[in-house]
């Protein structure tokens, strides 16, 4: 098991186990069980588990986010080998992004609405780092949290024009008891916010159940979900979409479809999502 900063040494330790096939999980830290999860189904994919520990100052759009966005190298890197890592390369700013750094990515245009409408910059971040990251890694295998339902398919066009050999998979959403998605933000909610985020996956869950109850017409599941989100007026809806779920396109009819919702409770951005089967 083995912590490494440096980009050479990472590259220096890959070398060593050409012959063998590597899971990577990134992250920007701050694990939670939905990590571990990724991590745990990592290991049985391959020879050797890779974890990545970076927070992407390029993807976020607010400094204040990026400062105060937790950090535990210590206890993630425990909890990496725990889940089942063999290595955790948790680089320095310098060493993926040096000074003569020119490989900016743009992202494709599964990106221009949602995530990327709400945050600009926000996947030309995501994916000029994940490519960074899989040139260094050279992994065989990629795992992602469907959390990040748009991310997943940004990251997998990129991949698929510029890695078509790794395979990308995507492991379902670990949520809390009480159905909230964990995320590493969750901490930042207070008790009461906290009670009140139970309605993200209340209002996803009852869409679900319309849609299973045979209610297709997607302006109808997007009012009803809107009216349970409302019941909570101190969350600010930026975006409740129901659309395909390859294309991420609006539909008028859900089939294949999948819902995503982002918003602010109390000055912490949440966002989640649920497939329509
Ligand atoms: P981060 O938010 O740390 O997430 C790392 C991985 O964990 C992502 O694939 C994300 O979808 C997954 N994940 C987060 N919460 C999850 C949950 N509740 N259940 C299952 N998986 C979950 O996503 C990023 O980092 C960054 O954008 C990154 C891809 C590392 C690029 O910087």
């Amino acid at each position: 098991m083995m912590l490494i900063h440096s980009t050479s040494e990472f590259i220096a330790w890959r070398k060593s186990v050409a012959n063998q096939t590597v899971a990577f999980v990134p992250t920007m830290g701050a694990l939670h069980s939905g990590h571990h999860s990724l991590i745990a189904h990592a290991a049985q994919q391959c020879h050797l588990v890779v974890v990545s520990i970076f927070v992407n100052a390029m993807q976020f759009g607010d400094a204040d986010d990026f400062n105060t966005y937790p950090r535990s190298e210590q206890s993630d890197y425990l909890a990496s080998v725990t889940a089942g890592a063999n290595v955790v390369f948790a680089p320095h700013q310098q060493e993926i992004f040096p000074a003569d750094f020119d490989r900016y990515l743009t992202p494709s245009s599964l990106a221009n609405d949602y995530e990327g409408k709400h945050r600009p910059g926000h996947f030309a971040g995501v994916v000029t780092v994940v490519n960074r990251l899989f040139d260094i890694v050279q992994p065989d295998v990629v795992i992602f949290g469907a959390k990040d339902y748009q991310q997943v398919a940004v990251i997998r066009a990129m991949s698929d024009e510029l890695h078509p050999t790794i395979r990308i998979v995507t492991l379902e959403t670990v949520r809390d008891t009480d159905g909230l998605a964990l995320s590493s933000r969750n901490t930042r909610l207070n008790t009461a916010s906290r009670l009140q985020a139970q309605v993200i996956p209340r209002t996803l869950q009852a869409i679900a159940t319309l849609h299973a109850q045979g209610e297709t017409r997607s302006h109808v599941l997007k009012s009803e979900g809107l009216k349970i989100l409302e019941l909570v007026p101190n969350i600010l809806v930026e975006y409740l979409e129901i659309v395909q779920q390859d294309t991420l396109n609006t539909v008028d009819e859900a089939r294949n479809a999948v819902v995503l919702f982002a918003g602010v409770l109390d000055g912490v951005r949440l966002i989640d999502n649920l497939l329509l089967q």
